[in-house]
């Protein structure tokens, strides 16, 4: 008996050293070889930046929510394994992709607009620019197209090999989620409250469907009746496969203008995500209710936090990739 304490101290000692060298490990693993930088590509594909430029040019025109499917594409690849591709992965017999995780199923769009840009990067410069920097600067071009913020984006990622299914429904945040909880993904990301609302921010472009503002619709709302009236004759309170894919504009002034109104929809109450009229009502708002307050009055402070928390975004590395990482032929797919 009197050997008993000291064994499970010494127990506790081996877990608490397997820990450090496992803690130590992984930041050794995480600290990448060769940093993004902005001319990786400047010897084997110069024209990389142009070219996603042109095409994204081509997409946005043809359609202004093209550019905000890509946007929400990229984020959706970074929180989950970090800005590697996996987001874009198929399906097949030996890998399970992420697109049919709650989150993204019947809601994430936009992929054959990659492959798009992809097919002309690939007879520009063959095997060279990776999925998960095509996606990265896709996604700045958006914003930038619809009349956001430039931004410089650094590249040099490579496309995982493996998605994460399960890490969907843990790192993405959901409409119906609290303030916190959705504070607490983006800390986890190695992102600040900040960060979260400039990038919130994005959600002053794009659509949602009427299963992710229904709740909102029919519970206590506090907005106008006519605002109601309109997003309820789009969105019946019975569950029907017909209107469940129902859309209507988060921004409900400027919809396809990349600007600071989607604050002030929060400022008014007309809120279509539970998820960010929470971030003006919460008890627990007050900082979140204080940046949108700063961006709906600033319109150049929206725009410099939110290029900042972009490339804070885009550098979210998932260090596997970058040692086992590789340059798709196929977005969709994991080289044979
Ligand atoms: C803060 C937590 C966030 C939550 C809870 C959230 C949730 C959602 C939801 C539920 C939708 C509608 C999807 C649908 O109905 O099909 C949506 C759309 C969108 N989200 Fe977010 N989102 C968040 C953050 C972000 C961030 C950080 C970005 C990009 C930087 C982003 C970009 C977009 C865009 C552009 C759309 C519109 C897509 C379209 O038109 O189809 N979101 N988001
Ligand atoms: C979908 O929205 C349209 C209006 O945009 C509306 O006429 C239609 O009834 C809606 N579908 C359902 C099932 O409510
Ligand atoms: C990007 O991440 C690396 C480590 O992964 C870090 O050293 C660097 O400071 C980060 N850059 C920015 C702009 O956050």
């Amino acid at each position: 008996m009197a050997h008993q304490p000291s064994l499970i101290s010494l127990q506790w000692f081996s877990i608490l050293l397997a820990c450090i060298s496992l803690f130590s490990w992984t930041i050794f693993a995480v600290s990448p070889d060769a940093p993004l930088t902005l001319d990786y590509y400047k010897s084997t594909c110069p024209t990389v930046f142009e070219i996603v430029r042109k095409e994204m040019e081509c997409e946005v025109n043809s359609d202004p929510r093209n550019a905000a499917l890509v946007l929400r594409l990229h984020f959706h690849d970074c929180f989950v394994q970090g800005c590697d591709g996996s987001v874009l992965l198929d399906d097949t017999i030996s890998l399970q992709g992420e697109k049919k995780a709650s989150a993204n199923v019947n809601s994430l769009k936009g992929f054959e607009i990659i492959d798009r840009i992809k097919n002309k990067l690939e007879s520009e410069c063959p095997g060279t620019v990776s999925c998960a920097d095509i996606l990265t600067v896709a996604a700045r071009d958006a914003v930038i197209l619809v009349g956001g913020p430039y931004w410089d984006v650094p590249v040099g990622r490579k496309d995982s090999k493996t998605a994460n299914y399960d890490l969907v429904r843990e790192n993405i945040p959901t409409a119906n989620e609290g303030l916190l909880s959705i504070i607490a993904k983006f800390l986890y990301q190695g992102l600040s409250v900040t960060d979260m609302v400039a990038l919130a921010g994005a959600h002053t472009i794009g659509m949602a469907r009427c299963e992710n503002f229904r709740a909102r619709i029919y519970g206590d709302f506090g907005a106008t009746d006519s605002y109601l009236r309109n997003l309820k004759s789009i969105c019946p309170a019975a569950i029907s496969s017909s209107g469940e894919n129902n859309v209507t504009a988060m921004d409900n002034v400027t919809p396809n203008l990349f600007d600071n109104s989607f604050y002030h929809t929060l400022l008014r109450g007309e809120g279509l995500l539970s998820s960010d009229q929470e971030m003006y009502s919460n008890v627990f708002g007050i900082e979140t209710k204080k940046l949108l307050r700063k961006y709906a009055d600033d319109p150049l402070a929206f725009f410099n936090q939110f290029s900042d928390s972009m490339v804070k975004l885009s550098n979210i590395t998932n260090s596997d990739s970058i040692v086992n990482g590789e340059v798709r032929k196929i977005c969709r797919f994991v080289n044979t």
